[in-house]
C-alpha cells in the first residue's frame, strides 16, 4: 500500500489550488482557467510544450502568494498599486524549492510569477535596467486579466467580443502586442472560450498535461509536502511553525510506537498536509487577536473537512489522508468533523491527533502565548483523561519527552528561519 506510493505531481496542484479556491466563491477555479488560457496562448504561438507545461504549472500557481482573503480579492482587480508583492513572495516561495537534490521542478516556473502583474511598458524599463522579465509572465498576465474578465456566471460566448476589445485596448501599453494578436486568434474559437468557463476545467488540464506531468514516490512527495505546509503556514506568523513542528513530532512518535521506516516517512507527510484545509479559513479569523465568535469558530473546524475532501480525489493518498485529516476527532467521538470513534480511528491518526495538539499548545497565538512544554505536556495528558486522546502515544511522548520535544523544536526553528528570510526577502519587518 504504501510501497508503491506514485502521485502525479500534478494532482498534488490542483488539490492545493481546490483548497485555495474555497476561501471565496469569487476564486473558485481562477488558477486553473489562467494555466488553461496562460497555455493556450502560448500554443497558439507556437511555443513548445515545454513552455506550455511551465504556464500551466505557473498557472496553477501564480497566486500562493496573496495571503489574506482581501488581498486574494484585490488580485483579481486592475490596476491596484500593491499586487507585486503576492508576486514576489509566490517567487520566493518556489525558487529555491527541490523536490530532490538538484532537481527543481519549479525553477523555470517562479520568474513567470514573480513578474506575472507586471505591465508591459513597466516590464521594458526593467529590461533596460538589466532586471529579467521572461517573455512567459506576460503571457500569465494577459491570461490573467482575461480570466477575470470572464464572468462565469453568464453564457461565455456572448461576452468574447467584449472581453477581446478590451483587451485589445491595451496592447502595446499593458500587454505585449504579438501577444494581444495571439489572443484575437485564440479568441475566435468557441472551443476556447467553452473551455475556459468550463466546469470541468480540471479534465481539460489534465488531458493537457498527460505525459508531462513528474509522479512523485515517497521522498518526492516528501519534498512537496514540506512546500506545501509553507504556504499553508506561512500565511500567518502565528502559524508559520506549525505544520513542521507536527511533522517532527508525529514522526518521531510513529518511530517510537514501532511504525517502519517507510510508515514513518509516510507519517511526516500527513503531519505537512493535515492543515491544508486552513487554506480555506481566511487569514482574518486566523490572525484575530481575541476570542472567535462561534460562527468563527464554525468556519475554522471546516478545515479538517476539506483536507480530507481535497485530498480525498488523490489515488494513492488514502492513508496520508487519514492519518491528516482525522487530527480533531476524538476517541469519544465528540471530535470533527466524521465524529469517528477509537474503532474508526487508526494508530497513525492518533498520533498526528497527539502532535498537533502539543504542537499547537507550545505555539503562540493572537489570543494568548505559547505554553511550556511540560504545561503543554500536562494539558494533553488532561486530554487522556477526557477520552479524546490516546493514552499509549501520550505515554511515548512522556518517556521520550526531551528527544521529541527537540526534534519538535528543531523543526519549527528551521521553518522560523525560512519564514523570516523570505519576509527580509520581501523587505517586511
Ligand atoms: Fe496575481
Ligand atoms: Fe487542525
Ligand atoms: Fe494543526
Amino acid at each position: 500500500m504504501l510501497r508503491d506510493l506514485s502521485v502525479p505531481l500534478f494532482s498534488m496542484l490542483r488539490a492545493l489550488d481546490n483548497a485555495m479556491d474555497l476561501v471565496s466563491p469569487a476564486l473558485v477555479d481562477h488558477h486553473k482557467r489562467v494555466a488553461y488560457i496562460a497555455a493556450s496562448i502560448a500554443a497558439t504561438l507556437g511555443a513548445s510544450r515545454g513552455e506550455q507545461h511551465d504556464l500551466l504549472v505557473a498557472g496553477m500557481l501564480h497566486d500562493i502568494g496573496a495571503l489574506s482573503l482581501r488581498e486574494r480579492l484585490v488580485t483579481l482587480r486592475f490596476e491596484e498599486p500593491d499586487l507585486q508583492l503576492h508576486a514576489e513572495r509566490g517567487y520566493a516561495l518556489l525558487a529555491g524549492f527541490e523536490l530532490l537534490p538538484g532537481f527543481a521542478p519549479f525553477a523555470s516556473v517562479a520568474p513567470l510569477i514573480r513578474f506575472h502583474h507586471l505591465p508591459w511598458q513597466d516590464g521594458l524599463g526593467a529590461r533596460s535596467r538589466g532586471g529579467d522579465v521572461p517573455a512567459g509572465s506576460h503571457i500569465l498576465h494577459l491570461a490573467d486579466r482575461v480570466a477575470v474578465l470572464l464572468d462565469t456566471d453568464r453564457p461565455p460566448l456572448v461576452q468574447a467580443q467584449e472581453i477581446t476589445e478590451q483587451i485589445a485596448e491595451h496592447a502595446g501599453s499593458v500587454f505585449v502586442p504579438e501577444l494581444v494578436r495571439a489572443f484575437q486568434t485564440l479568441a475566435t474559437k468557441e472551443y476556447f472560450w467553452l473551455d475556459a468557463a468550463s466546469p470541468s476545467l480540471d479534465l481539460v488540464l489534465a488531458r493537457w498535461i498527460r505525459g508531462a506531468t513528474v509522479d512523485l514516490d515517497l521522498a518526492g512527495l516528501s519534498a512537496l509536502s514540506r512546500l506545501f505546509s509553507e504556504i499553508i503556514d506561512f500565511r500567518s506568523p502565528f502559524t508559520a511553525a506549525h505544520s513542521s513542528g507536527v511533522a517532527a513530532t508525529a514522526e518521531a512518535l510513529a518511530a517510537m510506537m514501532g511504525f517502519s521506516e517507510t510508515e514513518c516517512r509516510t507519517m511526516r507527510i500527513a503531519g505537512g498536509l493535515h492543515d491544508l484545509g486552513k487554506l480555506a479559513v481566511p487569514v482574518e479569523i486566523l490572525e484575530k487577536p481575541g476570542p472567535l465568535t462561534a460562527g468563527e469558530y464554525r468556519i475554522v473546524k471546516t478545515h479538517t473537512y476539506y483536507t480530507y475532501r481535497v485530498l480525498e480525489s488523490i489515488p494513492g493518498l488514502e492513508t496520508i489522508n487519514q492519518w491528516g485529516a482525522y487530527h480533531h476527532e476524538r476517541l469519544d467521538g465528540n471530535g470533527y468533523p466524521f465524529h469517528l470513534a477509537a474503532a474508526d480511528l487508526p494508530l497513525g491518526s492518533r498520533i498526528v491527533a497527539v502532535a498537533d495538539t502539543f504542537a499547537a499548545l507550545t505555539e503562540d497565538r493572537p489570543y494568548r502565548k505559547g505554553m511550556a512544554p511540560e504545561d503543554a505536556l500536562a494539558l494533553v495528558r488532561e486530554k487522556v483523561q477526557e477520552n479524546a486522546l490516546d493514552g499509549s502515544v501520550v505515554a511515548k511522548l512522556e518517556s521520550h519527552f526531551a528527544e521529541v520535544n527537540a526534534l519538535r523544536q528543531a523543526a519549527q526553528a528551521e521553518a522560523a528561519r525560512q519564514f523570516a528570510q523570505i519576509r527580509e526577502a520581501l523587505g517586511a519587518p
